[in-house]
Formats: structure tokens, C-alpha cells, sequence
């Protein structure tokens, strides 16, 4: 939600800066801007819309100079408006921020009544505006910025430039993330060290409360008391792969054809090749103590646990509730002592899973994380966390990260009912050596699903769509729905087949695509009736189904989706395929913004 990035160079640094928000682009897209410090003062670009928009700006009234900072907006206060972009400024100060200022309307209130004008609705430009009056006071530049930070409350990562300090930036973070990259040619500031990739060597992470000041003679790092403190430097980790498009039309669909590699990634992780068995050291320990599970998420990483629901049912017995963290969190729904917490995000940022996650802490309970990024939030405060080995996902409609949330998941069921006693070894190895084969399976399943574009062409005029499954089929049918609706705009419902009847049913007229999940096992007659249910009201029926079920079916079928017939362990991630490079196509002909989706950002970091 919003990505900042700075920079301190002995070369130009406006195309580092515009380079830093295309690669944060994914944060959020509504508008950009940058302030770039000149002799002159402090000089702004800002447009409303994608980053084309201030590059074509920065085209027509370039800008350059050694020392700036750049936003790229998620819009939560105010309208994604020029007036509303940052850098929000003041002569004497520019600021770039990501996250919430909770206390911004009383701040505005105190603000305009010491005569402070505001020109925008966002709640950023109250820090500018605190920055300046503390100048106005005669504090320093560094003591304004730490009077200000000290007032502000709810999450922050900002980004400050002084006119009287044009060599100089600052930064500060509280509950938003916030890197510092070391490079070749100077200092960068990111909301993320992928942005980072193309001009630094080293990072460090900064930590609440941390202030940095950033200058030609190098880092500084303070804490809130001002005293100078150390922050490790590491050497920046990112893998060639997760850099650039490498080839593919998006970014969703490179990273649809990295799943195969994520898949044997997780497996290599968690498990040992060569005997086909756990690596038990890789979970946490004494998982058997636990009677009860509660998963925790938000949205793809939501049906994820509802996929993992079952298997942690039916390998390791334990009852689990799954909810969405905006929910959970209000609920108070009584916790016993003996649960397990887990909590799912692929960025570990999400405000609703981290405020679940700090509610559940404060309860006694151990709390555990399932995350994509190791230096998120989530990572910090969790008890213990898994990782997900996807590696960076940019394009806003999770992919990968669900597919490697559910090798995960997957692994940690078996794990715990390997620790609690029902999973004996040749079980164990006759489930990993099967999931070893999943790779294969699913690059195969890549290849074979180029006729996904011929039902995607009968789908792209449809208003509206609806899915069905039963069993891990209704959260993958669910999930399905999201990435149709979220990157098409096609109105789409997922329901369990089973509850067609109970209502649903009255939406399925000639006009309604339905797409029936429909794997082989005990379910598959019942969603088989349930497919004849709509197709006898005139539905376009699509099915997701192996061989068999389209034999069964198919005099009922307006487009059958094939799958290869599998062990029932690799169906989820196998069937996740199908649905995601439909929506994928769908969105193509349709020509909306596959890596961008309207209204969207990849991490939600406000509530
Ligand atoms: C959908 C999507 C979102 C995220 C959700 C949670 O494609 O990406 O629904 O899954 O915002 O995000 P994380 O997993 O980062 O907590």
C-alpha cells in the first residue's frame, strides 16, 4: 500500500527514483510523484494515474539532480488526485509516506488553527506540515522531523527532504516497512528491497522507531532517544528470476509459469530427495501439543487455509476454524490454550492479519506465520513462521504465492500427523515421493491448457459467472471467482455445489457461465448432478474435471477443461492451474490491466 523510494547519488537520480516506483508499482498505482532537490529549492513532479503518466511528465519538464524521493500511491484518504499525490510539501520540506496517520484529523484540527494550510484530503500532508511548524519553531531540520514522528499515531514509513539540506534524506519507520540499500553510486531508500535490485549491493532493515539520515557522507542510523545504533548490512538476495517480465506479456503469467519451480523449491525445502521423508527440523517443534487449529488470513491466502483445512482434518485430525482476519479480529471468539494460530500473507504486511495475529498474542496464545517475505512485519512478531518459497510476486493477483501457501500447508498437515502418530513412514513416503512428481504434472498441465483461450473468448462478454465445487473444490472454486472478478471485472461468485438449490440456482439463466470444479473421488457424482442441475436451466457449463467426469457429463458440457487423472494429494495445486490461467485469459481479451488491476495493491497494509 503505497511504496516509497529515495535516493542519494553522485549521479543523477531521477531515473533510479522513476526505476524504484515502477518496480514498487505493485503497492499501488493511483498516482506517482517525486521531489528532487535543486539549488533552487525543492522541486516537484506529480500525476495522477500509473507511473507512464510522470515519466511522460518527467519527459516534458525533466528534472535532475543528485538527491530526491518518490511515492507511488495506493489512495486511502482522499480521492487518486494530482493534489492528493505525494510528495506532499511545504517550501521548507518534502515528504513521502505509506501507511496511516490515526491521529491525522486532530493533527489537522491543531495544525490549522496555528494557521497551516492543508492542499490536499490525504492524511501524509499533516507531517510536512509538522515538520515545518516545528522549523518554524527554530528546531534543526533533524529535530522537526523527530518532534513530528513523536507525535504521529498508527504505521508510518516516511521519506523527508529539507531545502536547507538539499545533500541530505531522512527516513523513519514506525509498523511500515522500510530498507536502506548501499550501492556503487550512493544510498537508496525502499518500502522494498526488490526496488532495490538494480542499484544496490547491500541492504539493511530498518526497525521501528529507527531514523536514518541518509547524506554524501554516508549512513547514520539513530533510534527514538536519538542514540546512534548498528543495523546489520547484508548482501541483497534477489534472484535473477524474480527480476523483470523475462519474456512473458505479465507479470501474472510468468509467475503462473513459475509454479512448477516453486513447487520444487518448497519441496527441497522441507523435504529430504533422496528418502522421501520430512525434514522434520524444518517445522516447528512439538506441533503434537496442539488440539485445535485456527487459520487466519485475508483473501487468496484465505482459501488457501480452506484448501488446508481439509487436509489437516483428515491427516493430523485436528479441528480447525478458518476465518478472514477482518472478521476474527472483532470476534472474540473464545481461544483455548491448546490452539495453534496460523496465520497466512504472502506479504506478512496485511493490517487485518497483523492486528489478528497481535490480538492473538496478546490472548497467551502461539501465534505462527505462514509468509512469503522474511523481513515483513508478520516474520518480526509471529512466534515461529514457515516460509513460502515463491519468491517476489508482482503482479497483484496471487498466483504462485497461493500454490507455494499450499505446498506449505500441505507439508505442515502431514508433519503433524506425523508428530502426533497417524502418519507411519511408508505413508509419509509414499505421499512425498507422489508430491515429488507434482512439478512435472503441473509443467505438463501448463502446456496442455493453450484451449483455456477459446472458453476464455466464450466468457469475456458475460456480466456475471459463477463456480461451484465441493470439498478442497469449493475454496479453489472460490479462489477461482476472485481472480476472474479481480483482474477481469467480471462479476464472479464461488459457492459449494451443494448449496446451489438453497438460492443460487434462481441467478442460472442462458447468460450465466458456471464453472464446476469437479475432481475425481467421492464427490464427483454430486457435483456431476449439480452440473446437470444448471445445464437443464440453459448455463453455459464449463468443467474442470478429469477424463472420466467428462465422459460422465458430457452431453451437459458447453467447454470441458481436462486434467490428467493424479494422486488425490496433488489435486488442489494441480486444479489451481486451470482456474487462474482462465481468468488470466479472460482478462487479456478483455485488454484490462492484467499486472494492475483497478482499485488494487498488492499489499494492504490499512484496515
Ligand atoms: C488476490 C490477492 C489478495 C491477497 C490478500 C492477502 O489475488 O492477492 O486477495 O491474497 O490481500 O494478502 P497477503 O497474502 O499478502 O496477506
Amino acid at each position: 500500500m503505497c511504496g516509497i523510494f529515495a535516493a542519494v547519488s553522485e549521479t543523477s537520480v531521477t531515473s533510479a527514483l522513476v526505476g524504484g516506483l515502477r518496480a514498487l508499482s505493485y503497492r499501488g498505482y493511483d498516482s506517482s510523484g517525486l521531489v528532487i532537490a535543486q539549488r533552487t529549492g525543492l522541486q516537484r513532479r506529480r500525476a495522477p494515474g500509473k507511473l507512464d503518466a510522470l515519466s511522460s511528465l518527467l519527459k516534458e519538464h525533466p528534472l535532475e539532480g543528485f538527491v530526491g524521493i518518490a511515492h507511488t500511491r495506493w489512495a486511502t484518504h482522499g480521492a487518486p488526485s494530482e493534489s492528493n499525490a505525494h510528495p506532499h510539501m511545504t517550501p521548507k520540506v518534502a515528504v513521502v509516506h505509506n501507511g496511516i496517520i490515526e491521529n491525522y484529523s486532530a493533527l489537522k484540527t491543531d495544525l490549522e488553527s496555528d494557521g497551516y494550510r492543508f492542499n490536499s484530503e490525504t492524511d501524509s500532508e499533516c507531517i510536512p506540515l509538522l515538520i515545518t511548524r516545528n522549523l518554524d519553531k527554530g528546531l534543526s531540520p533533524e529535530a522537526a522531523l523527530r518532534e513530528a514522528v513523536a507525535t504521529l499515531e498508527g504505521s508510518f514509513a516516511i521519506a523527508v527532504i529539507f531545502a536547507s539540506e538539499p545533500n541530505t534524506v531522512y527516513a523513519a519507520r514506525l509498523g511500515s516497512p522500510l530498507v536502506i540499500g548501499q550501492g556503487a553510486a550512493g544510498h537508496f531508500i525502499s518500502s522494498d528491497s526488490i526496488a532495490l535490485a538494480s542499484v544496490a549491493r547491500n541492504l539493511c532493515l530498518l526497525e521501528d522507531g529507527d531514523v536514518a539520515k541518509v547524506s554524501v557522507d554516508g549512513l547514520v542510523i539513530t533510534t527514538t532517544h536519538g542514540e546512534t545504533t548498528h543495523r546489520e548490512m547484508k548482501a541483497l538476495q534477489v534472484s535473477e528470476h524474480d527480476q523483470g517480465k523475462q519474456g512473458y506479456r505479465h507479470y501474472m503469467l510468468k509467475e503462473i509459469h513459475q509454479q512448477p519451480e516453486v513447487v520444487r523449491n518448497t519441496l527441497n525445502h522441507y523435504c529430504d530427495n533422496a528418502t522421501f521423508t520430512l525434514k522434520d527440523e524444518m517445522f516447528p517443534a512439538n506441533l503434537e501439543r496442539f488440539d485445535r487449529l485456527s487459520i487466519v488470513a485475508c483473501g487468496t491466502s484465505y482459501y488457501a487455509g480452506m484448501v488446508a483445512r481439509t487436509w489437516f482434518e483428515q491427516y493430523a485430525a485436528i479441528p480447525v476454524e478458518a476465518d478472514v482476519a477482518s472478521e476474527y479480529r472483532y470476534r472474540e471468539s473464545p481461544l483455548s490454550p491448546n490452539t495453534l494460530s496460523l496465520f497466512i500473507s504472502q506479504s506478512g504486511e496485511t493490517a487485518d492479519t497483523l492486528a489478528a495475529l497481535r490480538y492473538t498474542k496478546e490472548q497467551g496464545l502461539s501465534c505462527m506465520s505462514l509468509l512469503n517475505v522474511d523481513t515483513s512485519t508478520m516474520a518480526a512478531e509471529s512466534d515461529c513462521f514457515l516460509r513460502t518459497l515463491a519468491g517476489a510476486e508482482i503482479g497483484v493477483a496471487s498466483t504462485k504465492a497461493f500454490t507455494g501457501q499450499l505446498m506449505v500447508l500441505l507439508l505442515t498437515a502431514l508433519r503433524m500427523a506425523k508428530a502426533s502418530g497417524r502418519l507411519d513412514v511408508a505413508a509419509e513416503k509414499a505421499a512425498i515421493k507422489a508430491l515429488f512428481s507434482l512439478p512435472v504434472g503441473l509443467s505438463n498441465v501448463i502446456d496442455q491448457l493453450a484451449s483455456l483461450k477459446s472458453v476464455a473468448a466464450s466468457m469475456m462478454q458475460s456480466e456475471h459467472a459463477l463456480f461451484l465445487g465441493r470439498g478442497t473444490g469449493f475454496p479453489l472454486a472460490q479462489e477461482g471467482a476472485l481472480k476472474l472478478k479481480e483482474i477481469s471485472y467480471i462479476h464472479a461468485e464461488a459457492y459449494p455445489a451443494g448449496e446451489l438449490k438453497h438460492g443460487p440456482i434462481a441467478l442460472i439463466d442462458d447468460s450465466m457461465p458456471v464453472v464446476l470444479v469437479a475432481p475425481p473421488g467421492p464427490m464427483m457424482a454430486k457435483t456431476l448432478s449439480n452440473l446437470r442441475e444448471v445445464a437443464a436451466r440453459g448455463a453455459k457449463v464449463i468443467l474442470i474435471s478429469n477424463h472420466e467426469g467428462i465422459e460422465l457429463a458430457s452431453d451437459h458440457i458447453t467447454h470441458a477443461i481436462e486434467m490428467p487423472d493424479c494422486n488425490p494429494i496433488l489435486m488442489p495445486v494441480l486444479y489451481t492451474l486451470p482456474l487462474q490461467l482462465l481468468a488470466y485469459h479472460v482478462a487479456v481479451l478483455k485488454g484490462t490491466d492484467v499486472d494492475q488491476p483497478r482499485n488494487l495493491a498488492k499489499s494492504v497494509t490499512v484496515e
